[in-house]
């Protein structure tokens, strides 16, 4: 695997691999890597030749400059792992090779970014758009990877590749668990040991509001359930349990029963210092 650090070399390196009819592959993420991600990776080997994972913790998406500081870094591992994974090309540029110089552009998504994510973390979704883009230049990747764990990134993602005619075809792979429920993050290594003891109740409060949702309950009664779930464990800080339309984000009204759309159940809480977000679809996988 060649680690590249570098936006030159790594241009000069995929453009050769273009020029010899590479199919190029890409996984963005922000290290301390976990079995989520490299189900990406291994996915991005079986469908394309040349396989590119980054590793960037973005400041421009952060709104909270102490979860900044604390975001996870162990580059050496994290190449370990990619290696074993199969990855290819490691961009691993520093913040000033990604920022050479203060950006000034600003990417809006409307009411993609007005609810959830974007209502609790203000200018996270620009941080990410701008990001995102610019990786998504560098690379010019023909598929680019992203999970369901980050729902409403994904909407943002697909709505700027579309809006921007980024010629990359996006594939978004299932949310990779532990095996008690807890959907894998970078952030859980954060968690004492006793806060991880208590961390799946968050994928139970999602499970049990889709169960009830399935059962023919209203929203505002399955979402009742799901709340005194959580909030039975007092070190629970929720922010949100929303029954969303799973494409643009926006909350069902309360009184519905389940939509024919495409509908999801997201959640977001503080267990002690850290912020947790999880989601599920109900009904059929997203496409
Ligand atoms: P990061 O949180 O490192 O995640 C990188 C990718 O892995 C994202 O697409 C995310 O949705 C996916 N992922 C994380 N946990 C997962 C899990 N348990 N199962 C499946 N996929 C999972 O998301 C980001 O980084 C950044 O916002 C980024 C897109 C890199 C832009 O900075």
């Amino acid at each position: 695997m060649l680690i590249i650090n570098t936006r030159a070399e790594l241009r000069a390196t995929l453009g050769a691999a273009r020029g010899r009819g590479e199919r190029i592959g890409f996984v963005p993420t922000m290290g301390a890597l976990h079995e989520g991600h490299l189900a990406l990776v291994r996915q991005a080997g079986h469908q394309c030749q040349l396989t590119v994972a980054s590793i960037f913790v973005n400041p421009a998406q952060f709104n909270n400059a102490q979860d900044l500081a604390a975001y996870p870094r162990d580059a050496d591992a994290d190449a370990a792992l990619l290696r074993a994974a199969g990855c290819h090309v490691l961009f691993l540029p520093s913040v000033a090779e990604m920022y050479p110089y203060p950006s000034a552009t600003t990417l809006r998504f409307g009411p993609l970014e007005e609810v959830l994510e974007g209502a609790h973390r203000p200018g996270h979704f620009a941080g990410v758009g701008l990001v995102v883009s610019k990786l998504l230049h560098l690379v010019a990747p023909d598929l680019a990877w992203f999970g369901q764990k980050d729902l409403q990134q994904v909407a943002v993602i697909r709505q700027l590749v579309r809006d921007l005619e980024f010629g990359t075809e996006l594939v978004i792979a299932p949310t990779v668990r532990e095996t008690d429920g807890l959907a894998m993050s970078s952030r859980n290594r954060r968690l004492t040991a006793s806060e991880r003891g208590v961390a799946p109740l968050l994928y139970q409060a999602l499970t049990a509001t889709r169960t009830a949702l399935l059962r023919g309950a209203s929203v505002a009664d399955a979402t009742a359930l799901g709340h005194e779930i959580l909030t039975n464990e007092p070190r629970f800080r929720p922010e949100y349990l929303e029954v969303v339309d799973a494409h643009t984000l926006q909350a069902l009204p309360s009184a519905a029963p389940l939509p024919p759309t495409e509908t999801a159940v997201v959640i977001a809480a503080w267990l002690g210092e850290v912020r947790l977000i999880d989601n599920v679809l109900v009904g059929p996988a997203l496409a």
